[in-house]
């Protein structure tokens, strides 16, 4: 997986039809996704309940492109091998899931995956800073995590401090919650590389009718690389 900071759309199969993710996954694939994002959703750190890592694996099959596998579960490290034979390219923990994010990280990198780390809405972008080393990806979260749908809350300032605490690591800066070609080209002027959208790729198409998710892929992409 080559370092590449242009904008990645990354639509999330949490707003896909749960009774037909092979195809969801492979329609949004043709329509111009560049990553396919998953939500692990624990009941418990968060206040919904989504995929194990059994199912994640049967996603993988229909995978061409990378597997981002967002968690939002706590406790982590019990799970990360799981999620590494699943076949995530990028595993996500939550810096808020427990107090030792560092060793969660290596642990991560040590199963052979990209390692992300998640950041709350009441986070401070400086929390990370002592992580930065160990990570591959931070998520700033525009929405409080657990469901899609919500309304996008603006973390612009946290984007920026956070572009510029990572200087020249090769370090994604992805934005998850209400994406949508009005608020894309914000987080991307801000510095983001790495859109989530769930509900804004999804609304208006279904797998027998995908080209919506294509102009709802374009008109967020455009949006963003207006202002990149
Ligand atoms: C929220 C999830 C998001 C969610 C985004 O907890 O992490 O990935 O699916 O959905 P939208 O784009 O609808 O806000
Ligand atoms: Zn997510």
């Amino acid at each position: 997986m080559p370092f590449d900071r242009r904008v990645k759309i990354a639509p999330s199969i949490l707003s896909a039809d749960f009774a037909d993710f092979g195809r969801e996954i492979q329609a949004i694939e043709a329509q111009g996704a560049d990553w396919v994002h998953v939500d692990v959703m624990d009941g418990h750190f968060v206040p919904n309940l989504t995929f194990g890592p059994p199912a994640v694996k049967a996603f993988r099959r229909h995978v061409k492109a990378v597997m981002d596998v967002h968690l939002m579960i706590a406790p982590v490290d019990p799970f990360i091998e799981a999620y590494a034979d699943a076949g995530a390219d990028i595993l996500t923990a939550h810096l808020e899931a427990g107090p030792h994010s560092h060793r969660t990280l290596q642990a991560i990198r040590g199963a052979g995956m990209k390692a992300g780390i998640a950041l709350n809405p009441g986070t401070p972008a400086q929390a990370v800073e002592p992580l930065l080393d160990l990570t591959d990806l931070i998520c700033v979260m525009t929405v409080n995590p657990g469901f899609g749908g919500q309304k996008f809350l603006d973390m612009t300032a946290k984007i920026r401090a956070l572009r510029s605490l990572i200087g020249d690591r090769p370090i994604h800066i992805e934005i998850d919650g209400g994406v949508d070609p009005t608020t894309a080209p914000l987080v991307v002027a801000a510095g983001a590389d790495v859109l989530v959208a769930g509900s804004a790729v999804f609304r208006g198409g279904s797998v027998d009718d995908p080209a919506p998710y294509g102009q709802n892929i374009r008109a967020i992409r455009d949006a963003a690389n207006a202002a990149a």
